[in-house]
């Protein structure tokens, strides 16, 4: 099913030259935000956020209010119809009516591509469960491409929950497409990285280990991206418990970094950094978050420039209604009347919302 806008729901169906340019417009623009003060002058972003933001829902509103544009929308789904059982597509539908474009955060997998079958405007994700979070990506290469100077030869080390943070998921899959990237999988056996991403970063040839030290790891890497333990996308407290305070990078731990090493984190910081290292020249977190509005100001004007430059084919997959995605954070669960699609041929096969891999029983 192709869809009508530009939307954002995954920037891996985007191409490549598109996010440069994002990003590039992002640089410009952090140079000289006051230049862009009328670019979107009347038009109107809804932010529909389901799950609590502080970073990713107040930058997009700043970013169209720095564009001369107005913001509507919630953050609290219990203040609207959302709470008297109205369904994504109902929302979407009639939120995609007042805006001009929608950003939406949601629990579920596959929520915003879900509301991007049926809405009528563009539908950006701002993080869509454990899936993928592409704007912060698009934040991570912008600080990447301005502190580092480039997006290529570079060795990341991904630190903490990679099995369920959405931002280490879309991070990866991006700078896969860069040449000459390496990965350095730090985490716990129960946190690593799902296999469909590293079977991303396989297929593009990008070398990666997985090793359990960050202490041991941490002095050969060009960028160390730390990450929260994400509570609430686990089953049990105690679960919760045996994970949460693995790692923590401090001053002892950058001492044995290299001095032009750039320690990232997509916030919010629970423990897993100590506040002695925010004053480390190489602490780049909140300056991280500043490069977020920007870059978000950039997509903005660069979907509503064109709305349907880039109208990516939503579902891909077959049909096949019949299948039950057995990831139980899939949205297909909860908004029963979407289509049911499926990649992929034999006996696996893919879901075309959330990614699960499902082995198809005989
Ligand atoms: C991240 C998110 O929401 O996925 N934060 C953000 O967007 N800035 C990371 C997190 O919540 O841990």
């Amino acid at each position: 099913m192709s869809a009508k806008f530009t939307n954002l729901i995954d920037l891996s169906d985007m191409p490549v030259k598109m996010w440069n340019e994002v990003v590039e417009l992002g640089a410009k623009i952090s140079d000289n935000p006051e230049e862009y003060a009328h670019a979107c002058d009347g038009k109107i972003l809804a932010t529909l956020f389901y799950e609590p933001s502080t970073r990713t829902q107040m930058s997009f509103r700043t970013a169209m209010l720095r564009l001369g544009g107005t913001v509507i929308g919630f953050d609290n789904p219990e203040n609207s119809s959302v709470s008297k059982g109205e369904t994504i597509k109902d929302t979407t539908k009639i939120v995609s009516n007042y805006a001009d474009i929608i950003a939406m955060r949601h629990p579920l997998e596959g929520a915003a591509k879900a509301a991007a079958l049926t809405a009528d405007c563009p539908i950006i994700n701002a993080g869509d469960g454990g899936h993928l979070h592409p704007t912060q990506t698009l934040t991570d290469l912008l600080t990447l491409s301005k502190e580092k100077g480039r997006l290529n030869n570079l060795t990341v080390g991904l630190c903490g929950d990679l099995k369920n943070g959405r931002t280490v998921h879309s991070l990866c899959k991006a700078l896969s497409c860069y040449p000459n990237n390496k990965f350095v999988l730090i985490s716990t056996p129960e946190l690593k990285l799902p296999s469909y991403v590293k079977d991303i970063l396989t297929a593009s040839g990008t070398a990666f280990e997985e090793v359990a030290s960050l202490e041991e790891a941490i002095g050969k890497l060009d960028v160390l991206y730390m990450t929260r333990i994400q509570r609430e996308r686990f089953s049990s407290e105690e679960e919760y418990e045996s994970q949460k305070d693995v790692y923590r990078l401090d001053h002892a731990k950058m001492l044995k970094a290299k001095s032009d090493m750039c320690v990232l984190h997509p916030l919010p910081r629970v423990d897993e950094i100590a506040v002695e290292v925010d004053d480390d020249p190489r602490a780049l977190y909140f300056k991280q978050a500043k490069y977020g509005m920007y870059v978000r100001m950039a997509l903005i004007m660069t979907i509503l420039k064109d709305k349907t430059a880039y109208p990516v084919t939503l579902l891909k997959g077959k049909a096949a209604n019949d299948i039950v995605c057995t990831n139980p954070k899939c949205i297909t669960h909860k908004e029963t009347y979407l289509p049911k699609s499926f990649r992929g041929i034999g006996d696996t096969i893919e879901c075309d919302y959330c990614d699960e891999r499902i082995l198809k029983k005989h």
